[in-house]
Order: structure tokens, then sequence, then C-alpha cells
């Protein structure tokens, strides 16, 4: 008690005698309210100011400028004040004399103030705090750091230094603050293991229950988008976060988020339905253009009508105001919104030639996607932006930038190709990866494809080029030794000249690389072979044990993926599936809503129906909340969910009675089939015919029926027990012959029950390519499968043709193709 006493009466002397002999002017600095009061201090005090003033003055300079809105600062009038320099001369000569903490405040405060990176005083407090470094507090070090990543010193050689001393203290780091902003800092120079340990650690620290931390989470995407990793556990607790702070939730946060979900490769539903909700609002409230065009990018794709109406007037009112950032930004968005508003279009298109200048070529690539994206038809602005294409391309020596350009030339509408083009393109295909490889090949197939290759023996000199891109192609994927390389290269790799000339050795080479297949590249994987429909068995039992080796690790979301191309591709693995869904059906909570019915239609197709999915998702309140979230998902998606939500409606009506769940797609499915008439192509009028003929009339088979469950079929005739066809005229079911669409809404009133017995429904149905995997298997896929299932559950017998055999030499004449067809119809049972 004594002691006690003692210690805090010594505190309290000691307290009392600093204040005593504390510094007037320092207090001075310290009470000041406007900018000129320093200024005069400093100028009357000139001769008496320490370095300890001097870094007050600096920081106060700050702090009053930081009060202020962003409009109002005067940064400009305080940097450009003479005793501003005075503050700097003594600042630069007392360097040495500071404290770490006033260094680095100091700097910050400078850097705050606008004042160049190059400034000889940033430029002395930046080498005084280097040499400091190690003796630096961690609240310094993560604020010197800031300074640094603000001068874009990304990559300087202190930056690894400070990368080092976090490694080491990071056990002893506990404010995430300081934490998020290092991360931050050290992104570009860490290695994998110590990016897992700060991931690690950002997860502990990071508190969801804290409103505080929703700049720290923002900080943490940052950090996931430099280092370009969609790492879910740390991106969902930032989400959750953000969920919890509506009211920290401004245009500029919301924008910023959707920014870097975007890169990232991340959404969420709850996310945006809460953005619309806040930006919906008050879109009045945005009348500067910077303002409006976050608003336009992040409220833009998802608004409703009325909404969308209003951002697209004022969008195209303020066009003029629009920086050459902003006009990518609103142009970009309308593409995603697949905004078909000419005038708006015209309107941007009209104020870009002041902006063409200001584009480095990237942009110019993005915006030529863009224009040509919407249908602009502003052949003065493309032949703009062609003058300056070319004029990079002719520069240009980055393979990269080289392919980008010469992939939108092939965009712009009649566009002459030059023989400078194809010399450029030649030029860097030995040093091309396999995805610019794929965007010169594009090209050049499209120019020789619409004959735009006019000068003399230019078609030839076309294929030789052609036959080189080959030959790089071959060359690039034999040299591959690494799996996680390729992948990478074959992310955005698709189309005609892939499809035709790699694709089989690009397998057969995942193939021979099949040992370095882990739980970190089964996705990518998945994904490429999703893209090429390849069903190699190699690689997906590969998949598949990998996977199941390691569910823990990988993201249910992902693991949907790999499932998804399992069923997709009809490839069944039942240990595989079970041992999935075991983990998936605990883990559900980890699935956004409609990923859930994504998920059970996947499962359905393959057969599977667990039943805590599907009573999950076929109860009120969850499809309640499925609606509102669709609202303001993007427009595809939106249209797959709800296609796949009555594809397994469909299936579970059919498969599995015993959950008891209606049929509540009648609707629906009448508005789809009714907007999407089917045509009656030559193929099924040249069939249809042959039909009439074997069976004797043409009123024996119908042409493009809808059956029970909206599946529609090409053909569809009725056998009695003799095998004799029965007529449709007869059994008085009306044939609606009027624009050739036939459409047969309840077959349960009308043709079941009218069979007379021993009678059988046949189904007939022409396959093409795209019901079969591309590789030599040519395995039926998934859907058509599930589709053959669900038709013989409805009575059907089903006879699938498919193009391969229908088209094969043998089929050439009439009279084997009549053949064929009846012994399909008649012989096999
Ligand atoms: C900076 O000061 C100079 C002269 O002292 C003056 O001419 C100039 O307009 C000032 N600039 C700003 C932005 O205040
Ligand atoms: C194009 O034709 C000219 C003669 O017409 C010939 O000299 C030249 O070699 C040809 N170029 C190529 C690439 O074939
Ligand atoms: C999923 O469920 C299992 C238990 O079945 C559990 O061990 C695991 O931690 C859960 N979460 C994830 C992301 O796998
Ligand atoms: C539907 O889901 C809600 C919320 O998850 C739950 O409370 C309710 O019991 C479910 N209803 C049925 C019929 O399962």
């Amino acid at each position: 008690m004594l002691c006690l006493r003692r210690v805090c009466l010594l505190t309290l002397r000691r307290c009392q005698a600093r204040t005593l002999c504390s510094d007037l002017l320092l207090s001075q600095i310290n009470s000041c309210t406007h900018e000129d009061e320093v200024f005069s201090l400093v100028a009357r005090n000139k001769a008496r100011l320490s370095e300890k003033h001097v870094g007050i003055a600096f920081n106060i300079l700050w702090q009053l400028q930081k009060k202020r809105p962003f409009l109002l600062r005067t940064t400009e009038y305080v940097k450009n004040h003479s005793q501003f320099l005075t503050l700097c001369v003594l600042a630069e000569n007392k360097v040495k004399d500071m404290e770490d903490e006033a260094i680095v405040d100091t700097l910050y405060s400078i850097l705050r103030l606008n004042v160049e990176d190059h400034d000889s005083l940033a430029e002395a407090l930046v080498t005084e705090a280097w040499k400091r470094l190690e003796r630096l507090s961690l609240p310094a070090l993560s604020k010197f750091t800031l300074c640094l990543y603000k001068q874009h010193r990304h990559f300087n050689p202190i930056i690894g230094q400070v990368a080092h001393i976090v490694d080491m203290k990071l056990d002893s780091i506990q404010d995430v603050r300081i934490l998020s902003v290092l991360m931050v800092g050290i992104s570009d120079v860490i290695s994998q293991s110590f990016r897992d340990r700060l991931l690690h650690k950002a997860e502990q620290l990071l508190e969801e229950e804290n409103e505080g931390h929703f700049n720290y989470a923002k900080r943490m995407l940052q950090f996931l988008q430099n280092i370009k990793l969609k790492y879910h556990p740390l991106l969902e607790k930032c989400n959750r976060i953000f969920l919890k702070s509506a009211s920290r939730l401004d245009i500029h946060s919301i924008s910023n988020i959707f920014g870097l979900y975007e890169q990232l490769g991340f959404d969420n539903a709850e996310f945006r339905l809460l953005a619309n909700q806040l930006l919906s609002e008050n879109i009045d409230d945005y009348y500067n253009p910077e303002t409006f065009a976050k608003l336009f990018f992040a409220l833009g794709p998802m608004a409703g009508s009325r909404v969308r109406e209003r951002l697209l007037v004022t969008a195209a009112h303020m066009a003029e105001e629009f920086s050459s950032h902003q006009v990518l930004v609103i142009l970009k968005t309308m593409k995603k919104m697949k905004c078909r508003n000419s005038h708006l279009l015209e309107k941007m298109a009209s104020v870009l030639p002041k902006h063409l200048d200001s584009y480095h070529v990237l942009q110019l690539v993005k915006l030529t996607q863009y224009l040509t994206g919407l249908r602009c038809r502003n052949l003065e602005l493309f032949s703009k932006l062609k003058i300056l294409l070319l004029g990079y391309l002719k520069s240009s020596v980055i393979p990269a930038d080289t392919a980008a350009i010469i992939r939108v030339l092939a965009m712009l509408p009649s566009f002459q190709v030059e023989e400078m083009i194809t010399n450029k393109a030649a030029a860097v295909l030995p040093q091309c990866s396999l995805h610019h490889l794929n965007c010169i090949a594009t090209a050049l197939v499209k120019w020789n494809h619409h004959d735009q290759l006019h000068w003399q023996n230019s078609s030839e000199l076309c294929a030789k080029l052609l036959q080189k891109l080959n030959d790089c192609g071959f060359e690039r994927l034999q040299k591959t030794n690494s799996l996680n390389l390729l992948l990478e290269e074959l992310t955005h790799v698709n189309g005609q000249w892939f499809e035709e000339v790699l694709n089989e050795e690009t397998v057969a080479m995942c193939q021979r690389l099949i040992d370095q297949i882990t739980w970190t590249n089964v996705l990518p994987l998945s994904f490429f072979l999703k893209k090429t429909n390849h069903r190699c068995p190699a690689l997906f039992d590969r998949i598949a044990s990998v996977t199941v080796e390691n569910t823990d690790k990988i993201h249910p979301s992902e693991i949907y993926f790999i499932l998804f191309l399992f069923s997709a591709l009809n490839y069944d693995n039942e240990e595989f599936f079970k041992s999935c869904i075991q983990h998936l059906t605990s883990n559900l909570s980890y699935f956004e809503i409609y990923q859930l019915v994504l998920l059970g239609h996947v499962l359905a197709v393959a057969g599977y129906f667990p039943p805590i999915l599907i009573t999950t998702i076929f109860n009120v309140s969850f499809l309640s909340k499925l609606d509102a979230q669709l609202k303001v998902l993007p427009d595809t998606l939106k249209q797959r969910v709800c296609s796949r939500l009555m594809k397994l409606n469909r299936a579970v009506c059919l498969e599995c009675p015993e959950f008891h769940i209606p049929w509540f797609h009648e609707q629906y499915c009448q508005r789809v089939f009714h907007n999407s008439m089917s045509r009656i192509n030559p193929l099924r009028q040249h069939v249809h015919r042959m039909l009439t003929e074997i069976l004797g009339g043409s009123q024996y088979s119908r042409i493009s029926v809808l059956t029970p469950y909206y599946y529609e079929i090409d053909f569809e005739c009725v056998l009695d027990e003799n095998k004799k066809p029965l007529s449709y005229m007869a059994q008085n079911i009306h044939l609606d012959d009027v624009g050739g669409i036939h459409l047969r809404h309840d077959i349960k009133d009308e043709g079941r029950k009218a069979l007379p017995p021993g009678a059988q429904r046949i189904a007939l149905e022409f396959l093409d390519s795209r019901a079969f995997s591309k590789d030599y298997s040519r395995h039926l896929k998934g859907e058509p499968a599930v589709k053959k299932r669900h038709l013989e559950m409805l009575g059907y017998r089903v006879v699938q043709i498919p193009h391969f055999e229908w088209n094969s030499m043998v089929l050439s004449t009439k009279g084997e193709q009549l053949e064929y067809l009846r012994q399909q119809l008649y012989g096999i049972q």
C-alpha cells in the first residue's frame, strides 16, 4: 500500500515537473488552429526551432488539412508558402537529430501534403529512416512502409529489408492495423511460405465483431489483390466485416471493394444486395463526375430498370466532364451491363477523341474491346484508334503487347491487314507464351477467313505464318516441365486455333506431368479440362484422388467445380462423389445461396440427391432469399441459376418422388420455350421426310416435341405392340403445324392414358458434337445422358443418333440412311 502510494506520488511529481518546464513554443505550435498561425510562429522563431519543433510543425500542418473535407484542402497553398520552405530546410539540416518516430511522422506528413517523391527533404528522411530501420518500433516501421508504398518504391531494396524484419518479428505483432499496412507494403517481395504465415496471422487478428476493422479488411483485400491470391478464408472474413459495417460503406469504399472483388474473381450476393440498397437510395447525390463514375461502375450492372435508365441518362449528360480514366470505367461498365443505349454510346464515342492521346497502349487495347463489344459504329473513331494502335505496334518490343494489339486490330471493322503486322507477328512468335500465340492465331484466322489479306501473295504468307505459329506452339508445349506454369498460360487460351492445333497435345502434356497435380492446381486443371471437354480417365482419376486426400484444404466452392467437371463429362466415380458429398453437405454454409442450386444440379446430373441439400433448397424461405439475391446477380449468372433450378426441380420430381417436391416450373418453362421457338432446320426436315416414308405417312411422327417437364425432342412417334405406327390424327392429338413448331403441353391428359396396351412411345434425337466429349472416346456428356434417363422415366424408348454416326461415310446415301433409321426404330430394342 505504502509502496503504491510512493509510486503514485512519484509519477505525479514527474508529470508536474514536465508540464512546468515544458516548451512554450512547442505547445503554441501544437495549439495552432490555422496554417497561417503555424507559419507566423515559424517566421518569428526561426532561430529557436529545434528538430522537435520542426517535426511537430509538419505534423500540425497535415492534421489541419486532414480535418477539412477533401475538396476544401489547401495543400497547394501550404506547400507554396515561403515558411514551408524554411521548415523544409530546417528539417533537412536536423534530420540526424530527430527521433525515430519524428522522422517517420515528418515523412508521412509531407507526403500527405503531396510533396514530390523526390523532394530533397523526402529523400533525406527516407535515407535516415533506412539507416535506423532495424531499431524502428513496429508502428513506426509500418508507417514508414506506408510512405514507401505511396512513393511506389515497391521493389526497392529497403522493402526487402522491411520484409525481413517483419518476418523476424511477426509473432510479436498484435495490432492488425500495423500488420495490414506492413502486408500491403511488402506484398511484392515475399516468398510463398512467408505469405502463408502472413495470411494466417491476418486471419487471427482480424475480428469480425469489430466494426473498427473495416479499413484493415479493405487493406487485406488490397494485399490479396497484390499477390493475386483468392484466399477464401480471409476474403470471406473481410466480406463478413463489410456486411456488418453498413454505416461505413460509402460510394468510394463500395466501388473500391467491388473493384478488388472483380480482380480477385470473388463475388458475394449479400454484399451486392447491401450495396444495391445503399446506393439506390440516393443516386441523385452523386453529381460530380468522379463519384458518379464510381456509382455507375458499382450500381450499373445490378440496377433495376428504373435506376438503370436514370444512370444512363445522367452518364450521357456528364459525358463531357469525364476524365480519360472515367470514360474507360463507364464503357467497361456499359459492356458489363450489355448496354444497348445508342445515345449514350454515341455520346461517349464523341468525347473519346480528346482522350485518346492520354491512354497507354493496354488501355487502348481495352478501349477497343469495349467499343467493339458494345457494337459501336463510329468509323471515324475506329480509324483514329487504328492509327494509334499501329503506331504502338511498330515500336512495340514486348511480345504480350504485340499480341494484344494484333488481337484487337482484328476486331476493328473492315480492317486492311498490312505486311508490317505479319512481320511484327513473325518476329515475336518465338518468345510468345501459349496465350499470346493464341491471340495472334485468333487474329490471323479471322483475317484469313474474312479475306482481309489484300496485298500480293498475302494468303500464302499468312499460311506460312500460321505454320510457324503452330511450330512455336508445339515447341513451347514440349519444353514445358511445370504443370503450374502450363496451366497459367492456358488460363485465357480458347478458340478454334487452339482446339484444332494444340488441344490433344496439351492434354497429353498434362498427362505426362501427372505427378505434379496437387491440391493447389486441381482447380485450374479442372477449368482447363472443362473448357476443352476432354475426358481423360488418367487425369480425372488423379484429380479425384488428390481432391479426396485434401478436402479440408480445398474450398467447398472449388470442390463444386471439380464435381461439375466430372458430372458434365459424365465421368462417374462413385467413391469420389460420395466422399465429396459427405464433406460438402457438412459444410453447406460455405456456399452462397445460389451456389447451392448449382451444386444440387451438378449432383443431380450425376444421379446423386443428398437429402439435406434437397430439403435445404426446396424450402420456401430459402427460395425467397434466392429470389431476392437473383435480382442483383449478373444477368448471365441469374439465367444460369434459374435454369439449373428448373432442371434440379425436374430431376427431383422424376427421380425422387419420395421428397414430395412439387413441380413449380411450368410457367417458367412456358415463358422460356415461348421465347425460344425452335426452328425446323434442314436436317430435321430431311429426317422428317424419311420418317414419313418409313412409317407410311406424316401423321405417324411429330417433329420438335415438348414432353412433360419440358424436354424438347426432335421427333416422336408411337408404335403399337405389333410395331405398327399409331397415327396422331387417329388419337385425336391435335397437330399444331403453324410455323413448324409443335407444342404439346400436357401429355398426361392426352397421350399417355390414350396409349393402347403394349404400345410404345419413341423419342428420336439427333446429337451434335456438343453432346460428346472432345477426345477420341466421344463419350456422351452428362446432360444428354440425364435427358435419356428422364425420357425413359417418362415412358419413352429413346433413340439417340450421334452426329458422327449419321454423318459417317456409310450413311452417305439416302437408302443407307433410311435403313439405319428403320433399324433404330424397329430393330434394336
Ligand atoms: C506560388 O507562389 C508564387 C509566388 O510566391 C505565386 O506566383 C503562385 O501563384 C503560387 N502558386 C499557388 C498555387 O498558390
Ligand atoms: C511474293 O511474291 C513475290 C513475287 O510476286 C515473290 O518474290 C516473293 O518471294 C513472295 N513472297 C512470299 C513470302 O512468298
Ligand atoms: C467441413 O466439414 C468438416 C467435417 O465434415 C470439417 O472438418 C471442416 O473443417 C469443415 N470445413 C471446411 C472448410 O472444410
Ligand atoms: C426452411 O428453412 C428455414 C430456415 O433455414 C427453417 O427454419 C425451416 O424450418 C425450413 N422449413 C422446412 C419446411 O424445412
